[in-house]
């Protein structure tokens, strides 16, 4: 059976996403998310004409990194202004192969077994357990037998009494203390939202590989990183 996650799982949307497009095409362009891209890209190593599903897929990301190698790269979110961001990019850059479209994670717009490979970056932190399971078994659906889910999420959680954890959240609270009375608002804010149900729902390692292998996965690799973040890598048994 799959760990309690260090809290009760909340059900309520994290944020309205429409009105933050222009924050996740910055936080898109740190150093930081430019090197998760690169080693989800790396680990998913896409194959001349394979389809792909970029979940929660933001202003592009993991898209238009898939874009030159894939045949076709459906770009899933459930934002509105995510998707409207990305179709004018596409347009701009005259890229005819991803096709953006508003969808949950949790119902991907794909028939059963119809794709190569799905990727995902910092957007299932976002859902609450049953719904990553949901999310999870709707990658599995529609993955081909042999077909691969990489995706990078914040990896650890809550629950303080794993050293991990604690240097994580450790860490994090004083990366935004530091940024003085607005990170202490910021703070106070963050832990008003969690009350509500609404905060950042990260997941463990160890909670992920057992979601993983009930779902139906194998050769489930999963990668700590330095800081929150992790990457996993798993196949649909062929
Ligand atoms: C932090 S942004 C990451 C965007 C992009 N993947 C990247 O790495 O730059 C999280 C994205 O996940 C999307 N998202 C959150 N929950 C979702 C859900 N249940 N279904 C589809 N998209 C979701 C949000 O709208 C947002 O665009």
């Amino acid at each position: 059976m799959l760990p309690a996650n260090g809290a009760a799982p909340p059900t309520a949307p994290s944020k309205n996403w429409d009105h933050h497009v222009q924050q996740a095409d910055e936080l898109s362009r740190t150093p930081g998310f430019q090197d998760l891209r690169d080693r989800i890209v790396a680990k998913a190593a896409p194959v001349q004409g394979e389809r792909a599903i970029d979940v929660g897929c933001g202003t592009g990301l993991l898209a238009l990194a898939l874009a030159p190698t894939c045949a076709d790269v459906w770009a899933i979110d459930y934002a509105p202004g995510m998707i409207e961001h990305l179709r004018g990019v596409l347009a701009g850059e005259m890229i005819t192969n991803v096709y953006p479209l508003i969808a949950s994670a949790v119902s991907l717009p794909r028939t059963d077994a119809s794709v190569d490979l799905v990727v995902s970056n910092y957007c299932f932190h976002h859902l609450d357990e049953r719904g990553k399971r949901a999310a999870i078994s709707e990658t599995f659906r529609v993955l081909r037998p042999g077909g691969r889910l990489v995706f990078g999420d914040m990896m650890f959680s809550w629950n303080p009494a794993q050293e991990r954890n604690r240097e994580v959240i450790g860490s994090k609270l004083r990366s935004i203390a530091r940024r003085g009375p607005s990170g202490w608002l910021r703070i106070i804010r963050n832990a008003g939202r969690m009350a509500a149900g609404r905060g950042e729902r990260p997941a463990s390692p160890d909670w992920w590989r057992i979601a993983l292998l009930e779902a139906g996965f194998d050769s489930i690799e999963i990668e700590v990183l330095a800081h929150e973040g992790g990457v996993a890598a798993a196949i649909k048994p062929a």
